[in-house]
């Protein structure tokens, strides 16, 4: 499938997430960048903790960081990483309650490398805990 318009700024806005990810325990930095359904883009970035278990992910971030300024339509997520991650299952669950029907993007860090997707959020999280009403 050819690449969106939208997806290289979305990725250098991923990376430029990435270096002010504050990651001295796992030295594993990671960005995220949402666009949003006007076309927005907003980041996040991986915070860690001594206490390991309070670590925020960038996704999480960045989702805190969309809901905050008001923005809770969304059309894509681009994540990077030194490895090209997927979500963790967390966020797949905190994506899924604005957006279960988002295109996901893995990345790398580096621009040489592969990038994938798009892929369905609700592929990778099939049943996500919704309330029925
Ligand atoms: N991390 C993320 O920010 N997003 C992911 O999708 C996977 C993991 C962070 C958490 C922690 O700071 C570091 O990467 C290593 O797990």
């Amino acid at each position: 499938m050819s690449q969106p318009a939208y997806l290289s700024k979305l990725l250098a806005a991923a990376r430029n997430a990435a270096r002010n990810a504050y990651a001295p325990y796992s030295q594993f930095q990671v960005g995220a960048a949402i666009l949003t359904s006007g076309n927005e883009i907003i980041t996040g970035c991986n915070v860690e903790n001594a206490s390991f278990g309070l670590t925020i992910c960038a996704e999480r971030s960045a989702v805190v960081s969309a809901v905050a300024l008001g923005q809770k339509e969304w059309q894509a997520i681009a994540i990077v990483s030194p490895t090209g991650v997927t979500p963790c299952g967390a966020c797949r669950q905190v994506l899924a309650e604005f957006a279960p029907q988002l295109e996901v993007w893995f990345a790398h860090l580096d621009p040489e490398q592969s990038v994938t997707g798009p892929i369905s959020l609700e592929a990778l999280l099939p049943g996500a805990m919704k309330f029925k009403t």
